[in-house]
């Protein structure tokens, strides 16, 4: 698929150059109390852009920097790098998602994490690959055995319902839970079984658009805290093998 092709150049091509910026000095700009945006961020987005721009002129632009207004139509939906935190301070867990959505269905996916040079990517109906090797997510049964993660949202301190319910409920109930600071990385890591579970809370479209199309062709399960169909436009997220659904959503009730 041409698009496919389009989209896996322009993340590469703007992975390696966040990864040659890490350790250099950044020039950080705060969107909020603990909402930090880098030139790199901003500088990935242009590239990106730029490069999907010219290849199909067509398609419109949703990303987080400097095209977060886009309102609808076909368009490509980009976070330019998830896991700013991480990169700011060298911690190598970011990555660039770039997903086509056509008639307001996603139908490609790339997510990209250039420290790892892992290269995940989807097509509608076509599997789900990470370095071209088909995934699956993992067989955990019991959420007793199972490897979760997370995440919180940026004004998660300003909340009542901030995840922090959520997060001491599952480190109860699960084996494991990790907080590493990228979702589109941890989406990945579901579909391609190193995950059995993830959720959070206030996720927005470019965080999820390419790595839920991930998931859903690895054979994993994607739906609202409630077990109603997840949208990436509605602001919770579950996602799992899909064997262990039922049991996250019991947790994800316990308020
Ligand atoms: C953030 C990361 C983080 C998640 C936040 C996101 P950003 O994206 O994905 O893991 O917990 O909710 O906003 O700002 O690094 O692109
Ligand atoms: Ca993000
Ligand atoms: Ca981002």
């Amino acid at each position: 698929m041409k698009e496919l092709d389009a989209a896996l150049e322009a993340a590469v091509s703007a992975g390696n150059m966040i990864k040659s910026r890490v350790g250099k000095t950044q020039n950080i700009r705060f969107k909020g109390a603990i909402n930090i945006v880098t030139d790199t961020d901003v500088k990935a987005e242009k590239l990106i852009v730029k490069t999907l721009k010219k290849a199909f002129p067509q398609y419109g632009i949703l990303a987080e920097e400097r095209y977060a207004k886009d309102k609808g139509g076909d368009r490509w939906i980009i976070d330019p790098l998830d896991g700013t935190t991480n990169f700011a301070h060298g911690f190598p867990f970011f990555a660039v998602s770039i997903a086509l959505e056509k008639a307001g269905e996603v139908i490609a996916g790339v997510v990209y994490d250039p420290m790892h040079q892992e290269l995940f990517t989807a097509v509608k109906g076509k599997g789900a690959y990470l370095n071209k090797k088909k995934i699956r997510v993992s067989k955990v049964k019991k959420l007793s055995k199972a490897f979760l993660a997370t995440g919180f949202s940026y004004d998660f301190k300003r909340k009542k319902d901030n995840n922090i319910d959520n997060f001491s409920n599952f480190l109860m109930a699960g084996m494991a839970v990790r907080r590493a600071g990228a979702a589109a990385i941890d989406l990945c890591y579901v579909a391609c079984g190193r995950f059995d579970g993830f959720w959070e809370m206030d996720l927005q479209p470019w965080d999820t658009a390419a790595a839920a199309l991930i998931i859903k062709e690895a054979g994993g399960t994607l739906s609202l805290f409630d077990g109603s169909p997840f949208s990436n436009y509605k602001k919770n997220i579950l996602a799992c093998n899909g064997l262990i659904h039922k049991q996250m959503q019991k947790i994800l009730k316990r308020k």
